[in-house]
């Protein structure tokens, strides 16, 4: 399992002032030097939190590996295609939305050919290549079908469950979801929304080979610091993939 954090909220501070602190690029050393496997960020076609210099900072500066989020269609696969990011996620993108609401709608008109041409992209400039996408069969086999090598399952419903019944019930849609995908040869990540709290039954599915976490660890660590959160998350994955938490 690797374990990979998303730091754009770091980011997001520092544009609430619009000022050069807290540094993204900073916080993804802390967060390398406390174990994690990988640094996320999501460069978004408004820039409202990640900039185009933190990218390249990080990408001179992160020795594990830089996943970058996309969406297709913007100048951001532009900048991907020559930083050549260790792995690129496309995710769908809308100006209005606080944070990404869903996965890629592959089902609606004129996203699977703009979703198709971007992985080619990604793909000649020798990028591992991931789509964020609902825990879906349909979506699942429309992933396959554009060959790409990885899919993110989308945990959001499962973590924003009003009850445990209706996390149980997305629990078991995320397992099945991950059965599928490896059944089409493709690689499973997960993420959004997931927390300390949350983060146990979704590590503990077999299949989900990375996790990307960013809002509960950005959270923590402005009380216990990066390295702290960074860590205590770390252990829960574990403990997860070991069997030692019951759950
Ligand atoms: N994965 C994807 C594709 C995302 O877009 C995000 C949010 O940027 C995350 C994971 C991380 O979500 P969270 O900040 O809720 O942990």
């Amino acid at each position: 399992m690797r374990f990979y954090v998303n730091v754009d909220h770091v980011a997001t501070v520092r544009e609430a002032r619009r000022t050069d602190e807290p540094d993204p690029v900073r916080a993804a050393m802390l967060v390398e030097l406390a174990g994690a496997d990988g640094i996320t960020v999501h460069l978004r076609e408004d820039r409202r939190h990640v900039s185009e210099r933190d990218v390249r900072l990080l990408m001179d500066t992160v020795r594990t590996g830089v996943n970058l989020e996309l969406a297709a269609a913007t100048d951001v696969l532009d900048i991907a295609c020559d930083l050549r990011p260790m792995q690129a996620t496309l995710v769908p993108e809308r100006r209005e939305e606080v944070t990404t609401e869903g996965g890629l709608a592959l089902g609606e008109q004129g996203v699977l050919e703009a979703t198709g041409e971007a992985v080619d992209r990604l793909s000649s400039a020798g990028i591992r290549t991931s789509l964020f996408v609902d825990p879906d069969e349909k979506m699942l086999e429309l992933s396959a079908d554009l060959g790409v090598t990885a899919v993110e399952l989308h945990t959001g419903e499962y973590a924003n469950a009003a009850d445990q019944e209706e996390r149980d019930t997305q629990l078991a849609r995320l397992c099945a979801a991950a059965q599928t995908a490896v059944g089409l040869g493709l690689a499973v990540h997960a993420g959004h929304g997931l927390t300390y709290e949350n983060v146990t039954p979704v590590a503990a599915i077999a299949p989900i080979e990375e996790l990307n976490i960013g809002h509960s660890i950005v959270s923590r660590a402005v009380l216990v610091g990066m390295e702290r959160a960074v860590r205590e998350m770390g252990v829960l994955i574990r403990e997860a993939r070991s069997g030692v938490v019951a759950f």
